[in-house]
């Protein structure tokens, strides 16, 4: 595990971006695909806002750039402005030059989502599995929305929403009377096997499960602390987040 500690999101979201950037080519010199799998949440937003800038700047080319994205509410209309697929779109793919065709954003509103989630499963494999992992993480140590009891060995697939992370999603939910209380998330099995993992937390309110995360035992009670099993994760933080660590 590699953990750095930035003085602030904003230098932490630059230094990943560029990293990131940094990773792509590497990987598109090795292979003829890059499968990126994006986070939602506040913590992304400045590190796609980062990437965007130096995309343009750079001229990377995203002809060969794969994207899949880790959750996305049950019952939300991928264009309703709730949905991930919103949040994604909106943060990063409308901003950059990538084709149709290589966009694989969970959707919703399927009616069998067992062979749904078994199909993404599938397409993941199919493009040779996931390089890039971008992660966020929820004050109970949910990634993705593999929720505490969530198992090492879990595939995408749908979940309930724990009631901690509902009231979070409160208040930036419109009409917070109306969170679904279920969503389609990639498994701890799939964030697991991508070659390389990017965990970003800032903020005094993430401190106490960043140290369970890195420090405390590795278990269902708080799913983030798989990544520990990891061999190539880097957990990006500011101070604050990082200020609880031994
Ligand atoms: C949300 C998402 C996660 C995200 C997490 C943290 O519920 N399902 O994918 O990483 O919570 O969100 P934030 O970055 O806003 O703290």
């Amino acid at each position: 595990m590699k953990v750095s500690v930035f003085e602030n999101k904003e230098e932490g979201s630059k230094d990943l971006a560029l990293l990131l950037v940094n990773k792509i080519q590497e990987v598109l010199l090795k292979k003829s695909n890059c499968v990126i799998s994006l986070a939602t949440g506040s913590s992304p937003i400045i590190l796609y806002k980062e990437l965007i800038k130096i995309l343009k700047f750079k001229r990377v080319s995203f002809k060969n750039i794969i994207i899949f994205n880790l959750d996305e509410f049950i019952g939300v209309d991928p264009n309703s402005i709730n949905s991930y697929n919103y949040y994604i779109n909106n943060h990063l793919l409308n901003h950059i030059n990538i084709s149709n065709e290589n966009i694989n954003l969970l959707s919703g509103n399927k009616k069998n989502i067992i062979e749904y989630c078994n199909s993404i499963e599938t397409k993941i494999k199919k493009y040779g599995g996931i390089d890039i992992q971008i992660l966020g993480i929820g004050r109970n140590g949910h990634i993705g929305f593999n929720e505490p009891g969530s198992k090492k060995n879990s595939l995408t697939r749908k979940v309930k929403i724990s009631r901690d992370s509902i009231s979070v999603l409160s208040k930036d939910f419109k009409n917070a009377n109306n969170i679904p209380d279920e969503a389609i998330t990639l498994g701890i099995n799939t964030i697991l096997s991508a070659k390389n993992v990017y965990l970003m937390a800032w903020g005094l309110n993430k401190a106490e499960i960043i140290k369970e995360a890195l420090e405390g035992s590795i278990g269902v009670a708080c799913p983030a602390s798989f990544l520990q099993l990891h061999n190539d994760v880097e957990f990006y933080l500011d101070k604050n987040a990082s200020s609880k660590l031994s």
